[in-house]
């Protein structure tokens, strides 16, 4: 187990770059295994969530060869549609194995997904598409079976948007004789860089981005070689961050469109935001003023920059409320905001925050990803040091976080748990017995 050691009260000063989008990487990484010719993935980020995917479609027989840390190549000769890697359980992206096997060997059986825990997080909508296309679809064992003679077009009209169910949809559905038309899609950045990266490789997909895509069926597809887009949610994380402490921030491999809704929210409280063709500067003298957040499909505000935004608006000058409609289970890292001083009430899906002055370390843990990040980004406000315990789900997400705050000027270090508690034991026991 590590925790970071932040000593707040620093401005972030600076540039950083932001690396490819884990959350489009992995359905790009499920869909490699679509074919045996080589693929050539670019901008991978180096997150725990990608290389576990990468070890599990190896176990199942993929050739991966990572060229550099941040490029890969693919090989999908697979030799079994069972994946049991362990670790696959523990995240969310490892259930696009279920729509690339199925689509292309027309079976599948992956364990059922894990992930943050913000809320039950059901996939009958993945089931629903699924069906639709042909395939029989059981859970056993906390495992998905899917299986088909063959794969059909069919006309998919999702209950509710779903990222997940409608990249999973698409990848089931490229290989299907047909025509397939899913009503209702999300619409996010990593949804559209999924399609673009399939017709890549010569799938007929289009309309991702907006909420009907139609899929023509294509006999096979082909080797490629595609490059990420940059990571949405790590740049407005960089963004806040910048806000929050107050500094001057210029963060780098951003698409500006992608982050409007974001920057929106920033200007309204009174943040300096300028954009130009591939960065973004947040530039903050002030403390941030109040408003109201309503967490939306995209172009909507993103719920995966929620705890972010809760966490900035805990320092506004006024009151703001931040209600999330998407998770049932989004402000568990409340409490530990509250432990350092700031003054937020939760009724229902929604948060009333009071602004305040300032906030002050205190030891807190991360409950998921997202959280951890904006309790990373209070520890670097608050007087005084603050300990972060749970690094490992940040580093789901974030590649280097703490490298990359160091270089912004933070003070912020990461250590392993155990021989940090030893060593406070050890000077209190030392203390006791020196009265
Ligand atoms: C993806 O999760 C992201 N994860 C999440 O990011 C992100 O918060 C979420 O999309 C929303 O943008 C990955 O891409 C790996 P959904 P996903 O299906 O696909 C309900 C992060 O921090 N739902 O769009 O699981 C669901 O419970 C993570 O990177 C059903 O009810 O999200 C949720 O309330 C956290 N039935 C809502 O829809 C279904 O069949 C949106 O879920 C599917 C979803």
């Amino acid at each position: 187990m590590e925790q970071y050691i932040i000593r707040g009260g620093q401005p972030l000063a600076g540039e950083v770059v932001i690396n490819g989008a884990k959350n489009a990487a992995l359905g790009i990484v499920a869909a490699a295994v679509m074919t045996d010719e080589p693929v050539i993935i670019e901008n991978l980020p180096d997150v725990w969530d990608i290389n576990v995917l990468l070890d599990a479609i190896e176990d199942a027989g993929a050739v991966v060869e990572r060229t550099d840390r941040h490029t890969v190549c693919i090989k999908g000769t697979l030799n079994t549609c069972l994946i049991d890697n362990e670790n696959m359980r523990r995240m969310r992206g490892s259930y696009y194995l279920l729509g690339a096997l199925l689509g292309r060997k027309k079976q599948a059986y992956v364990p059922l997904p894990g992930g943050c825990n913000i809320g039950s997080r059901p996939i009958e909508q993945h089931i629903k598409g699924f069906s639709a296309l042909g395939a029989q679809v059981e859970i056993s064992h906390g495992m998905i079976n899917a299986t088909a003679e063959s794969l059909h077009g069919s006309h998919i009209y999702f209950d509710l948007v779903s990222v997940g169910a409608t990249i999973n949809v698409m990848l089931g559905a490229v290989l299907a004789e047909g025509q397939t038309i899913i009503e209702n899609c999300a619409r996010e950045p990593h949804i559209v860089d999924v399609a673009n990266f399939l017709n890549s490789m010569g799938a007929n997909i289009k309309g991702a981005g907006t909420d009907v895509i139609r899929i023509k069926g294509v006999e096979s597809l082909h080797g490629s070689n595609y490059s990420i887009i940059p990571d949405q949610i790590e740049a407005g994380t960089f963004m806040l961050a910048a806000a929050a402490t107050r500094g001057d921030v210029v963060i780098k491999n951003v698409i500006p469109k992608h982050l409007e809704a974001i920057s929106a929210k920033l200007i309204e409280i009174g943040i300096d935001v300028e954009e130009e063709d591939d960065m973004v500067r947040v530039n903050a003298q002030n403390r941030p003023g109040y408003t109201q957040v309503k967490t939306q499909a995209y172009p909507g505000f993103p719920t995966d920059m929620q705890p972010q935004m809760t966490t900035l608006l805990s320092l506004g000058t006024g009151t703001s409320i931040v209600t999330e409609t998407i998770f049932e289970n989004r402000f568990k890292y409340v409490d530990e905001l509250r432990k350092m001083g700031a003054d937020i009430k939760v009724e229902g899906n929604s948060a009333v925050i009071r602004g305040v002055e300032g906030l002050t370390g205190a030891t807190i843990s991360t409950p998921d990803l997202r959280a951890g990040a904006a309790l990373v980004i209070a520890g670097l406000v608050a007087e005084g040091t603050t300990v972060v315990e749970g690094v490992e789900y940040i580093e789901r997400g974030y590649e280097q976080f703490e490298v990359k705050l160091r270089g912004l000027g933070a003070r912020i270090e990461k250590t392993q748990i155990n021989t940090e508690r030893k060593v406070v034991k050890k000077k209190k026991q030392a203390t006791t017995k020196a009265k």
